[in-house]
């Protein structure tokens, strides 16, 4: 592998556990301002020192991120379709390579959709844009999207999404925890970092990140478990001590409990 593109991933998974706090803020590229993400510079500053590294797009790092912060960033650069259009799955590239090498991203993240109306395009995309990518060592994440169809999350369909990211040259893959989940990742050679999906309460929210952990997973990619919480700071802390503190669900929550009584 390239130095410039190994160095670029061990920004993103750390070296010494193969492990990653990945912050999702890039919903309002298809959302708008959602809940508790209306100001994302808030966000940011509150919580960018307790991950390691965050995933936004290139308008939201231009006005809400302090160009001297250190954490990495994954630059979503797919895009196209609102939550409101007919189909989810009609995205395009926005954002082009140069454009993340000019942003120092760490990594550029696109969605693919397997299975929907517009994989075709989602996929050649991937692999457009990887052929690109590799060019200036910049490493691609995969983002496995299901979008309203919540009911293809089994693992089945995750394998088949997660597999052909891998096939097409990503070098991350982000996709959502599921029951048999260790057949997602026993069938995926390139780390995968599970999404966090709709606000749980925040011991589910736990228990999910323990079981993608346990059964392999290389990290989370989370958005509204951690910032849509009444207690960010806090849940972020109880996350990180899951994924990187080897930490199990039960402990995570007393702490997480002890920490807000505080
Ligand atoms: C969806 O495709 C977006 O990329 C989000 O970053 C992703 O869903 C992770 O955020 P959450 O944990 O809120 O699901």
């Amino acid at each position: 592998m390239d130095w410039g593109l190994k160095n670029r991933i061990s920004r993103i998974i750390k070296p010494h556990d193969g492990k990653t706090v990945m912050l999702a803020i890039d919903h309002g590229y298809f959302l708008g301002p959602t809940d508790k993400l209306e100001d994302p510079k808030k966000t940011v500053n509150k919580l960018e020192k307790f991950c390691d590294s965050i995933m936004l797009t290139r308008g939201i790092l231009r006005t809400s991120m302090n160009a001297k912060f250190a954490t990495p960033i994954v630059l979503r650069i797919s895009g196209g379709s609102s939550i409101i259009s007919n189909d989810l799955s009609n995205e395009k590239i926005t954002t082009s390579v140069k454009e993340a090498l000019r942003l120092n991203a760490s990594a550029v993240a696109m969605s693919i959709f397997v299975g929907a109306k517009y994989e075709h395009n989602s996929l050649i995309s991937l692999g457009n844009v990887i052929n690109e990518a590799e060019e200036f060592g910049m490493p691609v994440l995969a983002v496995t999207a299901v979008g309203k169809e919540l009911e293809k999350r089994d693992a089945r369909y995750l394998s088949l999404a997660c597999r052909i990211a891998s096939e097409f040259g990503s070098h991350i893959v982000k996709t959502y925890y599921c029951d048999e989940f260790e057949k997602v990742i026993n069938s995926c050679p390139i780390p995968i970092i599970i999404a966090g999906g709709p606000k749980l309460d925040e011991q589910k929210a736990l228990q999910l990140t323990y079981d993608a952990i346990n059964a392999g997973a290389a990290g989370v990619d989370m958005g509204r478990n951690i910032w849509q919480s009444e207690h960010p700071i806090e849940m972020i802390k109880a996350v990180r001590s899951i994924v990187h503190g080897n930490k199990n669900s039960n402990e995570a929550y007393t702490d997480f409990k002890l920490a807000i009584k505080k």
